[in-house]
Parts: C-alpha cells; structure tokens; sequence
C-alpha cells in the first residue's frame, strides 16, 4: 500500500475477507496442540464404554447371556435396552432407528449392549465375551435385491419432465445400459467419540464429535426422557466429519449418556476404527438403469434412469441424499424431456448416510456415464458432446425441478480450463502415444460440475451467532456451525474481522455449544460458511453500529461515513484506536456483544412434485484428468490433474484451494480404490485401512494444477463468495473417464467398456477383457 496515501484511501483498500489466511488452528494442528474429544482433560472417575455388536445380519435375539461380560476385569456395568430410561431411537427424520437392539437385529455390527469399564481396554475385551443365541431370519443384502423384494425405507421417489416416452421414440439414436457405483467410508482420521459428564439437577454435558451438537442435543434428551434444556453438547472441533457425523454421531453420543446418566460417573464411548466402519453408516452406493435418446449430433433428446441405493437398515438421511441424486442427474446439461426414478432400498447393512455430495455424485455420474457412451458411439471427442448439451445462459436453462439457472458459467469455465491445460494437444499426443504402446495405455477426460447449494430441506437453512467485543478490544465469535478441518471458524473469524475492521489476531472462534446458539443445523450441505458467516456478520454489524454511533457522539460526524478498518476507527477526520473506542463504548453503557441471524431467502420446494428452487445458487467446477493404464495388470496412475473451480468471490483462497485438493483426491478414491465387501452373510470384511484403500500421498498427481475460477456469485452471498465443501469431489469423474478412455483405446474407442466404480484393478481387467471379447465376437 502507497504510504502516501491518505487515511481513508487506506481505509478502504482495507479488508479482512478474499485473502488467504492460514486455518486458525494451523499451527496446533502441527504441534499437536489441537485438543480433539479424546484429548481434553478427563475428569475424575470417568469411566470407558464399548458397544456389544451383532453378528447377524437379520435375526430374532432369543436368548442374551452377559455373565461372562459382567465378570470380565475391570467391567463396572452391562446395560441393555432395558436401562434406557427415554427413547430408544437415535434417527433423524423417521423414528425407526434404536439405539440398541430390542430383540431384532437388522445388520452386522448393529449395537445391542453397552459395557462401561474402568479403561477403554476392559471395556473392549467384555464386549466380545456376550453370548447371544439368534433366531436368524431371511437378509436383503443388495439394492438390486431390496428392490426385486419391494423392501424400501422410503415411499420411492419420481421427477419427471416433459414426455419422455415421446420424446424418446422420436429420437434418431439411443443408448440403454446399466451402471453401479460403490459406496464410501468416510475415514475420517478422528473415529466417532463422545464423552458425557452429569451435572446438577439431572443436567448433561456431551462433548461430541459432531457435525450436528443440535441434534445430538435432541436425540440425548429423548433418550434419557428430559428436556433440550438439560442437555449442553459442546464440539470445539472434529478431526473430518465428511458426512459421518451429521446424524451418526448420535448412537455414540447417546449411549455414553445412557450410561453416564445410569452410573451417574462420566462415560467416554470412543469407537476404534473396526467398530467405526461396522457400525456405522456410508456413502450409499446406486445402481442405475438408464435410456436415453439423443440425434445425430450428440444432443440428449430424452433422458430416463431408474436409480435404487443401498439405504439399510433404516432411514437415517436416506430420503434428502436420493432427492439430491434425483436433482443433479441434470449436472450441467439441459435435459428437456426426462424421468427420474429413485428408490432407497432397505438393506441388512449399515444405515448408509451423508458424505460430501451427499447424494449429488451420485446423480451426477450416471449422466455423464451417459455421456461419454453417446460420444464413443458418434466417435466424438467426450467434451464437444458435453459442451452441446451444456445449460444455455437465458435459454434451455430451466432445470428438470424447474429452478432457472441463473448464474451458469460452465461455457467460460471449461473453455479456460481447456485451453490451460491444453486439453486438445494432450488429447493427440495421448492417441501418438496409444499407436506405439501395446500394453501402457493413457486416457484422457474433462469433466464438468454444476452443485446446488442449500440443504434440500428449506427449513434447515438457518443459522444464528454470538459475537463478544471485551473491553480490551479483543473479540470471541461462536456461532452454529463446526469445524471438521473445513476451516469455517477461519472464514468466520474473517467476516468478523472484517466488518469490526481488525486484524484477524483479535479474532477467537469458540466451541460450538448447544447453550450458546440454539436450534443450529448440521454443518453440512457446503453451506456453513454461507450461513453462519451471515449470522455472524449481522452480530458484527450492529456492534459495529452502535459503536459508529457512540462514535459520532464523541467527535461528530455523519454515522455513515465511520470507517473501521485496520484495527481503528476513522471518524470526522479523527483517527482512533479500535481498542480505545470500545473502552470508552464501554463505559458509556454501549452494548459491546450481539446476537446475529441469517436464513436464505428465496427457497422453496414441494416434496411431491419435486418441483420448486431447492438451491440458492450453484457452484461450478471442470477438471482435467490424465492416466496410464497397464492393461496386463489394472494398475493404473494419474499423470496429472488440472482443477478450475468457481467459489465465487472466495473468502480465503488458500483455504478454498484446500478444500478442491481434498475433494479431488477423496472423490478420487470413491471410485477407484475404495471398495466395501460385504461377505455372503452379510457381514462388511473391509473394515479397517488394511482392507479398505484410501488415497495415499503418493497417490496424488505430480502434477496437480488447482485454481479458482475468476467469478462473483449473483446471489448475495456471504461477500459474493461460494461454497467449496463438496462440489469438487465430483471433479475426479475425470480420473473415472479417463481409466475409461484408456481402456477404450484398448478397443480402438469402437467399443464401449463397460466400467462400474470403484474402478479397482480387478474392475479395470475385467472391463478391458469385455472390450476384447466384444472386438473379437464383432
Ligand atoms: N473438509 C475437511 N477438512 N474435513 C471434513 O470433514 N467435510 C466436507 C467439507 N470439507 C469436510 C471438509 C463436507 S461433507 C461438508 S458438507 C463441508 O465441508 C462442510 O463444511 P462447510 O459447509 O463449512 O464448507
Ligand atoms: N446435505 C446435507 N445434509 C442434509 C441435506 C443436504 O442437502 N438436506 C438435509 N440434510
Ligand atoms: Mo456434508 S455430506 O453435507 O456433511
């Protein structure tokens, strides 16, 4: 900045929010300092849970034996459904979810005891020594089975559009086929762990690592028959949620209370890893049929897929993550006549559950499969085909749900991301190098991203915050949301900073706390920094307020033109230290801390006719995908990895560019490596990291080209920027079709491979044999 310049030209090119700044915990977070449920400080006479699993996947419970738990070292006690003294139901929309089992076991892993001992060691050794006779009954493993049975969580759900079947009879050409995509783990680095501390007069404090302390907060007082009031969940922080710990954090946090309310002690329940990924719910995997007609160009004409998901056993989330599947099969195409099916098929395995998409990858994927199927048939290049039927800017831009597309800059984004990354002469080098390599073969893809933003349930589209100016000057921000790594304490802290016009150092965010703002959403459809930081602004802004107004009080002036920024206040040409205002705000009665509120304007939908505008906005994405594939071996590796991702107006940079990167590689591993097995009885073998393969670092590219996409959102949105949670981990649809690409070269691109996800080397081999199969009978 020009030193020359005058104090209000400085004033105004001040700001806190659009500049990188590092995570706020960045530096505990190396030091180790960063205290996570498990690290706080245990109070005396705490004592450790472990939950008691089922070994069916279906059956009547006849008899239970615990003596020998009972009797295990250092076992203090052994509870059932019987010891509830509340509700045994932890579900978050329909009620059909017990807490523990009550003479029926619906899956493998399912909680039916509790036992609470004096180490998390005891507590784990008891657990195994149950004895539990079963009456085993008939087990619906697969959503293919669930729907041959008609065995559905939910009434099964439909958006249709136009005349399909007309449209599609009169299209020239057709592709029919089907698809299966995997589900995912959420691996989250820090398990699921809650510890639950009585206090007076039947009050419970549970400290939770949680995306939802609200929830946690209603499913504990059901559960222990008292009242929201008397019950404070607190989470300063979770090491990853990713969808995990939106709803499925309540079994655990609910028996840790059951037992602490029991034994009147604290209780700690702290899944390990195997017991995490039994018990607890995934990304649902989809299996899709699909018809579709197009013309002789590339351009969809009808568009129809019947989706069924792998639910299990109950509801949980299932019903919003298969309506956000149904509204983003559109992606970033305009489909004018379709039909839309999808059912949540109930299944005797775990009650699958939100990760980052929630649902939106999954509808996504299949078009795009779709997609590429239609290019390969034309002998097309897969990105014109897309670009023909990409959203029109003020035509052919209403959506199957009937939101118009407003903000659609899918046409610039992607034709930058292709001339960076030089899309088009990769493309001719990859088919030189394809001609000369009989094993090594590469493939290529672009694929694009349109995400909407907002929970799909309008209500949830609120959130509240505290703000706190002490009379040093220093300032504490709480607020709904919480923090999973996301960095949205950093991004709040920020728009706090920002409007008070201090450095971010004066800044604290504190631990989300049930008694501090009440009735807050999860921290989840992407929308926590949208939502939270407007309820923090609005708090900051009437501080802000009325200390411009004391202000003009002390040294005159117009109240609108009081400027806050770098720490001072600028006021009819007084320059005053931000600190020193506030001390006189102070004693003059000024009140130094507020409240703040925000709820989305301009949502609605009707669940029937999934018709209405579920999102505030969208937020676009392209990426480019390079790989090698050995087609003696499915091994495979990506070369490089170009991201162009629209977060608006971003509100840190650094912090967004982050996010994409993880997105990327996490999205990258759901369908690639990352495969969940399930044996014939039903019970899940992939549950521990030497089962189940999770990106590692050396599986990031060498070269990994992230940026964002120069934009301004349209909505009013916290500073025009937008959310960066979960859209970008549909960018890694290019590694999936570029595996398919190359695989496809195998075939001299005349034969379509059939590839479901994970797109494991076993899948891999097998889709390249189907491909010579094909050439050879051709
Ligand atoms: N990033 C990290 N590091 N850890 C996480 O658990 N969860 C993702 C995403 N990014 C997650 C993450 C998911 S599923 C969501 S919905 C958003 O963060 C939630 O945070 P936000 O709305 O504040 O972006
Ligand atoms: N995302 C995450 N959680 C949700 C949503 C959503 O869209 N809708 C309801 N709960
Ligand atoms: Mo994210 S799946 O909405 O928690």
């Amino acid at each position: 900045m020009n030193d020359a310049a005058t104090p209000a030209l400085k004033a105004a090119a001040w700001t806190g929010v659009g500049v990188s700044r590092a995570h706020e915990s960045a530096a505990l977070h190396v030091l180790g300092q960063a205290t996570y449920t498990d690290d706080i400080a245990e109070v005396q006479g705490t004592l450790h849970a472990a939950l008691g699993l089922s070994s069916k996947a279906h059956a009547n419970i006849t008899a239970i034996d615990l003596d020998a738990v009972r009797a295990s070292a250092g076992v203090v006690a052994v509870l059932t459904v019987a010891d509830i003294p509340g509700t045994n139901d932890c579900g978050p929309i329909v009620h059909d979810d017990p807490i523990l089992a009550d003479g029926l076991v619906m899956y493998v892993g399912q909680p039916i005891f509790i036992v609470v001992a004096d180490t998390h060691d005891h507590a784990r050794r008891a657990a195994r020594l149950a004895k539990v006779t079963y009456e085993e009954l008939p087990a619906i493993l697969t959503p293919q089975a669930a729907r041959a049975a008609q065995s559905y969580v939910l009434p099964p759900m439909r958006l249709a559009r136009g005349d399909y079947q007309a449209a599609f009879e009169k299209a020239p050409r057709s592709v029919k086929g089907e698809l299966y995509v995997g589900g995912q783990e959420q691996f989250y680095l820090e398990g699921q762990i809650s510890y639950a501390i009585p206090k007076e007069d039947k009050g419970m404090l549970v400290l939770c690592s949680t995306q939802h302390p609200s929830e946690m907060q209603h499913v504990v007082a059901h559960a222990l028959g008292l009242h929201s009031h008397h019950i404070v969940v607190e989470c300063r922080r979770m090491g990853g949620g990713f969808g995990g710990k939106e709803s499925q954090s309540a079994l655990w946090a609910a028996a840790s209370a059951i037992a602490a309310s029991r034994l009147k002690r604290p209780v700690k329940l702290r899944a390990d890893r195997d017991d995490d990924m039994l018990v607890t719910g995934k990304r649902h995997c989809f299996h899709y049929e699909y018809e579709v007609g197009y013309d002789d160009d590339g351009r969809i004409l009808a568009a129809r897929v019947d989706m069924v998901t792998r639910a299990g056993y109950s509801a949980d989330l299932s019903g919003p993550v298969a309506t956000r599947a149904v509204c983003h099969f559109d992606n970033t195409y305009y489909l004018s006549d379709v039909d839309i099916r999808a059912a949540c098929g109930k299944t005797n395995t775990q009650s699958n559950t939100a990760f980052r998409g929630f649902g939106g990858p999954q509808g996504a994927i299949a078009i795009e499969y779709v997609i590429d199927e239609i290019a390969r048939a034309l002998g097309r290049d897969a990105l014109d085909i897309r670009r023909l039927n990409f959203y029109g800017r003020d035509e052919r831009n209403v959506t199957p749900y009937g939101q118009v597309v407003v903000d659609n800059v899918i046409h610039a984004l992607s034709a930058e991301l292709e001339e960076s990354s030089e899309y088009r002469a990769r493309r001719a080098a990859i088919a030189a190098f394809n001609a000369a390599s009989p094993v090594l073969k590469k493939g290529l893809a672009l694929t694009p991203v349109k995400f909407g933003i907002a929970f799909n349930v309008t209500h949830l589209n609120q959130a509240g915050a505290l703000v706190h100016v002490y009379v040093d000057g220093s300032i504490i921000v709480n607020h709904g949301g919480t923090e999973m790594g996301q960095g949205i304490n950093t991004k709040v802290m920020q728009v706090v900073a920002h409007e008070l016009g201090v450095d971010i150092a004066n800044v604290r965010a504190t631990a989300t706390d049930t008694s501090k703002v009440s009735n807050t959403s999860a921290t989840a459809a992407s929308t926590g920094a949208d939502l939270n930081g407007k309820a923090a602004q609005d708090a900051a802004r009437q501080i802000r307020e009325r200390l411009a107004g004391y202000a003009v009080k002390l040294y005159g002036g117009e109240e609108g033109e009081v400027v806050f920024a770098g720490d001072t206040v600028f006021v009819n040409g007084h320059e005053v230290a931000f600190p020193v205002l506030v001390q006189k705000a102070y004693l003059a009665r000024v009140q130094l801390w507020s409240d703040g509120f925000y709820a989305t304007p301009g949502l609605h939908w009707d669940p029937k006719t999934m018709n209405g505008r579920p999102f505030s906005y969208y937020a676009y994405g392209a990426a480019v995908a390079e790989v090698v594939v050995d087609t003696l071996t499915g091994e495979w590796k990506l070369l490089r990895a170009d991201a162009l991702y629209d977060s608006g107006k971003s509100l840190n940079p650094a912090i967004d560019i982050g996010q994409v990167e993880g997105a990327f590689i996490q999205g990258m591993g759901w369908l690639t490596t990352e495969e969940l097995w399930w044996n014939p009885a039903g019970k899940l073998m992939t549950h521990a990291p030497s089962t189940y393969k999770i990106p590692g670092v050396s599986d990031c590219p060498q070269d990994f080209r992230v940026r964002l996409f120069d934009n301004r959102n349209v909505e009013d949105s916290i500073h025009r920027s937008k959310a960066v949670g979960e859209p970008p981990l549909l960018l890694p649809f290019s590694v999936f079709f570029a595996i398919r690409d190359a695989i496809s070269s195998v075939g001299g691109h005349k034969v379509q491979p059939p590839l479901n996800a994970p797109a494991t080397s076993e899948e891999i081999l097998k889709s390249i044999s189907a491909v010579e199969a094909a050439l050879k009978a051709a």
